[in-house]
């Protein structure tokens, strides 16, 4: 059975930092409120001029390098953001163009925070299919272009950043023993379209427009939809809560990371945490996490990882990950 394996990971964060004091100074906020309520303590910013294509491409050279393979070996790029360069051509071909890759194809996949998991999908199932062999998979984001920076509710909780996996093709059984990618699950629900999204867009009225949210429902949906889909993915692969090794959510807050592994009853330690350094980089948060997790060797050969996110959609999903 043709399996995808993960190679390497890589992750970037642009240079500057805005802690939640920083914030604060122009801002009817605090750095307790910031912290105590989402875990959040600092958020790292884009430079003028600094694209969204070119958070990916640093994460992307750092991934490629620790995957020890070559430029050309890449027949496939997919890129997880709500931020890209342009409303069009893809980001995915603007990052294609700035590695220097001169074949195969390039796309980017929106679905939010949920972005990763969804762009996971579709690799595994190409890299299943045989119709890609080695692909670089990023999720990567410049939020703070889309955050409304008077909006207190909303504009403490994101950042800029980007993470990047390189995906190979490998034959084996096809056990839940074996490495690689064992299923993915995605998800969506259109009717909660306006309770996270950015009020303008080019069909509507020609410009990105910033980001309104529902926190309170989102919140309650992001706890909800994360721990059924990873009891999902567990149920596809006759595996238990108690076979996890690592759960790596999506990073939004801290509280509701919390909130899934109690109620999937998974001990604390076992969520890779990562919120606190660099807020919500919605689709490149869970790519960021692995680059930190694996650079801290938390991840030994054999361990099963637990992947989950929801966002923007409202969408969410999962997938399960043999080390
Ligand atoms: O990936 C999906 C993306 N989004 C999310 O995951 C976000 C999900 N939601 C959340 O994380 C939480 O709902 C928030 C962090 C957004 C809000 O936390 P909360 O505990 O639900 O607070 P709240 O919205 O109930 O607000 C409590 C109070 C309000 O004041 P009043 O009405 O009680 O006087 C807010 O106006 O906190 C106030 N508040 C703030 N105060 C200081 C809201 N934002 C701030 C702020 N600083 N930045």
């Amino acid at each position: 059975m043709r399996r995808s394996v993960f190679l390497g990971c890589g992750s970037y964060l642009p240079d500057k930092i805005l802690t939640n004091d920083d914030l604060a100074k122009d801002l009817d906020t605090s750095d307790e409120w910031i912290s105590k309520r989402t875990g959040i303590r600092q958020r790292h910013i884009a430079a003028e001029g600094q694209f969204t294509s070119d958070l990916g491409v640093e994460a992307s050279k750092v991934a490629i390098a620790n995957a020890g393979i070559t430029l050309d070996e890449i027949d496939l790029i997919v890129l997880a953001t709500v931020t890209p360069d342009n409303t069009f051509p893809s980001t995915a071909t603007h990052i294609q163009s700035k590695l220097g890759v001169k074949r195969g194809a390039a796309f980017d996949v929106q679905a939010a925070c949920s972005g990763f998991i969804y762009a996971l999908n579709s690799v595994d199932n190409m890299i299943r299919l045989g119709q890609a062999n080695k692909a670089l998979l990023v999720g990567a984001e410049t939020f703070s272009r889309i955050v409304d920076w008077e909006d207190r509710s909303t504009c403490v909780l994101f950042g800029d950043g980007a993470g990047a996996v390189v995906l190979g093709a490998e034959d084996n059984i096809g056990s839940n023993e074996d490495r690689g990618v064992l299923s993915t699950h995605i998800h969506s629900d259109g009717d909660y379209y306006k309770l996270l999204w950015t009020n303008g867009g080019p069909s509507t009225n020609g410009q990105a427009g910033y980001i309104e949210m529902d926190g309170a429902d989102v919140f309650k949906h992001a706890v909800l939809r994360m721990a059924e889909t990873v009891q999902e993915s567990l149920a596809e692969n006759d595996l238990d809560i108690s076979d996890i090794d690592w759960l790596v959510p999506h990073q939004a807050n801290i509280r509701i990371m919390d909130s899934v592994a109690k109620k999937l009853s998974i001990d604390k330690s076992k969520v890779v945490v990562t919120v606190d350094q660099h807020a919500n980089t919605s689709a490149a948060t869970i790519p960021m996490a692995l680059a930190d997790a694996q650079s801290r060797q938390c991840f030994s050969s054999g361990d099963l990882i637990s992947l989950t996110a929801m966002g923007g959609g409202f969408t969410w999903g999962s997938a399960l990950i043999r080390w």
